[in-house]
C-alpha cells in the first residue's frame, strides 16, 4: 500500500476559527478521504500554532494566562474539526513536548551544520504576519505610521538575534524549483516564488529577545525561536517513531498568504538540515465577503459554527469545494450556497436517488431488479463512473475539486435525463422486462456515483448507502461491481431537502 502524507497549516490561536480555516481543512480532508478510498495509507495532520508575539498579545488583551488562553482556543479548533467531520490522523499543538523537542533538535542540527550565527536585527516587524518586512513592502499612513502588506502598523525592532544563512540557499533553491516544476502549484504561484527568490535572499532573523512566549533557544534562553521556524517543524514533529516513514510529505496545502514561508524558508531549512523536501505545496485562494476581506473590524467574519448549525456540514464542504476552482479567490455568500445546493444536490442527485428508489419500491417491491438484456448504449452508460474515475484521479492530484465534482455531475445529469427519456411509468404498462433493466441500470449507477461522491459529501453518501443497505466507505476498487439482484433496499427518504 502506498503512503500518502498531507497537511493543513497549523492555525494561530490568537482568535477563534472562521470559514477561511474551515476551507483549508475541508480541502485537505476531501483529498485524504479520496486517497484512502483509492487504497492508500494516509496520514493527515492538522493542529494549532500557539507561540509568538501575536498570541501573547491576544492573551494579554483577554486578561488570561497564556496556558488557559491557548488551551481554550486550541480546543475550539479541535471542536471545529469534529464538527466538520475531519478524518485527521493527529492534531499537533506547538506547545506540546513532542513538538518542542523536535524544534530544538532541528535548531541544534542547523547549528552543527554552521547554518546559524548570532548577530543583531534592526528593522520593521509585522505582528499580524509574524514576519520582518522589507522596505519595499512598507507604506506610510497619514499619521506617519509604517504599514505592512497586511495593513497593520509595523513595530520597530532592534535586538540581538540569531540568523539563518538563507542567502546561501538562493541558487540551490532556484535549481530545485527548476527541476521540480510541480513543487509549487498553481503555476502562477510557482512563477511568483521563483521571481521572489531570483530577486535575492537575505539571511533570516530566526530568534527574538523582546518577548518570552516561544521555544527557548538551546543553550541561550534569552532568545526564543522565531515562530515560523517553530511552526513549520510541526510537519515533522507530528510524526512519531511509528509514522516516520510518511516523510517526505506528499503535499502541504496552504493559503496563498503563507506560501513564501512554505516554498522558500521551509525548503531552505530542510536543505540546510539535510532532511528531504516535501513533494508539493499547493497555495489556495482566499474567500472574501461581498468582495471584501473578512475582518473583525468590518464585522463580516463568517462563523463556521453558525453555518454548520444552519446547514449540514456536507453542504458547506460541497459548496466551498465546488464553487471556486481551488487556487482562485472566491466570494462567499449564503445565497450562492443555497443556489448551488438546490440545483446540484436537491434537484440533481437527491431527486435522482428519490425517484429511482421510489419506482423500485412501486414496481419491484423494493428489491434490486434484474439487469438483463442491456443494449450497447446501456453498457456504455453503466461504465461511465468507472471511466470517470481515471479522470477524477488526475483532477484530484491537481487539487481541482470543482472539476472532479463536475465529472460526477455529468453522470447524474445523464441519469436524470435517462429517467425522463425512458419513461418508466409507460414501460410499467407495457414492458416489464425493459423496465427492470432501466431501473436496475439506474440504481447501479447511483451506487457507483455514490462511491465517487464519498469524499465530497461524506455523511450524505453514507445515508445513500444506508438506503441501499450497503456499508459505508466503499473503496474505488469496487466501482465495477454491480448490486446483487433481488437485494432489498430501504424505503427512500429525502436526503437533500430544498433550502428555501
Ligand atoms: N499559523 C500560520 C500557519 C503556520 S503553518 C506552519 C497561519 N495561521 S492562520 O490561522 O492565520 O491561517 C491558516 C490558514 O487559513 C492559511 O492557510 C490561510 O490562508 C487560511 N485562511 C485564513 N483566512 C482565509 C480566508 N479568508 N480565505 C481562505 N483561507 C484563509 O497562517
Amino acid at each position: 500500500m502506498k503512503n500518502f502524507y498531507l497537511t493543513t497549516p497549523i492555525y494561530y490561536v490568537n482568535d477563534k476559527p472562521h470559514i477561511g480555516h474551515a476551507y483549508t481543512s475541508l480541502a485537505a480532508d476531501c483529498l485524504a478521504r479520496f486517497k484512502r478510498l483509492d487504497n492508500q495509507k494516509v496520514f493527515f495532520s492538522t493542529g494549532t500554532d500557539e507561540h509568538g508575539q501575536k498570541v501573547e498579545e491576544s492573551a494579554i488583551k483577554k486578561n488570561q494566562s497564556l496556558k488557559d488562553f491557548t488551551n481554550s482556543v486550541s480546543q475550539e479548533f479541535k471542536r471545529l474539526s469534529d464538527l466538520l467531520n475531519l478524518t485527521n490522523s493527529d492534531f499537533i499543538r506547538t506547545t506540546e513536548q513532542r513538538h518542542i523537542s523536535k524544534v530544538r533538535n532541528i535548531w541544534t542540527k542547523l547549528i552543527d551544520k554552521e547554518q546559524i550565527y548570532l548577530g543583531s536585527y534592526k528593522g520593521w516587524y509585522s505582528v499580524r504576519d509574524e514576519a520582518f518586512i522589507s522596505e519595499t513592502d512598507i507604506k506610510t499612513d497619514n499619521k506617519n505610521n509604517k504599514i505592512g502588506p497586511s495593513n497593520d502598523i509595523l513595530k520597530w525592532v532592534e535586538e540581538p538575534s540569531y540568523f539563518f544563512r538563507l542567502s546561501d540557499w538562493q541558487e540551490k533553491l532556484l535549481d530545485f524549483y527548476k527541476h521540480n516544476q510541480d513543487f509549487i502549484l498553481p503555476k502562477s504561484r510557482y512563477n511568483e516564488v521563483v521571481k521572489f527568490v531570483q530577486g535575492g535572499l537575505e539571511d533570516l532573523s530566526i530568534s527574538r529577545t523582546s518577548f518570552n512566549w516561544g521555544i527557548s533557544v538551546p543553550r541561550n534562553d534569552k532568545h526564543v525561536i522565531y515562530v515560523w521556524l517553530d511552526a513549520l517543524c510541526n510537519y515533522l514533529s507530528v510524526l512519531d517513531e511509528n509514522n516516520k516513514q510518511f516523510w517526505p510529505a506528499d503535499i502541504h496545502i496552504v493559503g496563498k498568504d503563507i506560501l513564501r514561508f512554505h516554498a522558500v524558508y521551509w525548503p531552505a531549512f530542510l536543505l540546510a538540515a539535510d532532511i528531504d523536501l516535501p513533494k508539493k505545496i499547493f497555495a489556495h485562494g482566499w474567500w472574501t465577503i461581498d468582495g471584501e476581506k473578512m475582518s473583525k473590524s468590518k464585522g463580516n467574519v463568517i462563523d463556521p459554527y453558525k453555518l454548520v448549525k444552519k446547514y449540514n456540514p456536507d453542504l458547506i464542504r460541497y459548496f466551498l469545494l465546488r464553487e471556486i476552482p481551488f487556487g482562485q479567490d472566491g466570494n462567499f455568500s449564503e445565497s450562492l450556497l443555497i443556489r448551488r445546493i438546490n440545483s446540484e444536490l436537491s434537484n440533481g442527485y437527491g431527486n435522482l436517488v428519490q425517484r429511482v428508489l421510489a419506482m423500485i419500491f412501486k414496481y419491484f417491491n423494493g428489491k434490486v431488479p434484474k439487469l438483463d438484456n442491456m443494449n450497447d448504449k446501456d453498457k456504455q452508460f453503466l461504465a461511465m463512473p468507472s471511466k470517470s474515475l481515471d479522470k477524477i484521479r488526475k483532477l484530484m492530484d491537481a487539487l481541482q475539486f470543482h472539476a472532479a465534482i463536475e465529472e460526477i455531475l455529468v453522470i447524474i445529469r445523464a441519469s436524470n435525463l435517462y429517467v425522463d427519456n425512458s419513461e418508466p411509468w409507460v414501460l410499467a404498462k407495457k414492458d416489464i422486462a425493459r423496465l427492470s433493466t432501466v431501473l436496475s441500470l439506474l440504481i447501479n449507477l447511483i451506487y457507483k456515483v455514490n462511491i465517487l461522491l464519498q469524499p465530497f459529501i461524506p455523511s450524505s453518501s453514507e445515508k445513500v448507502f444506508e438506503q441501499l443497505y450497503q456499508q459505508n466507505n466503499i473503496g474505488f476498487e469496487r466501482i465495477n461491481n454491480d448490486l446483487i439482484v433481488e437485494k432489498p433496499i430501504k424505503k427512500p427518504y429525502i436526503i437533500f431537502p430544498r433550502i428555501v
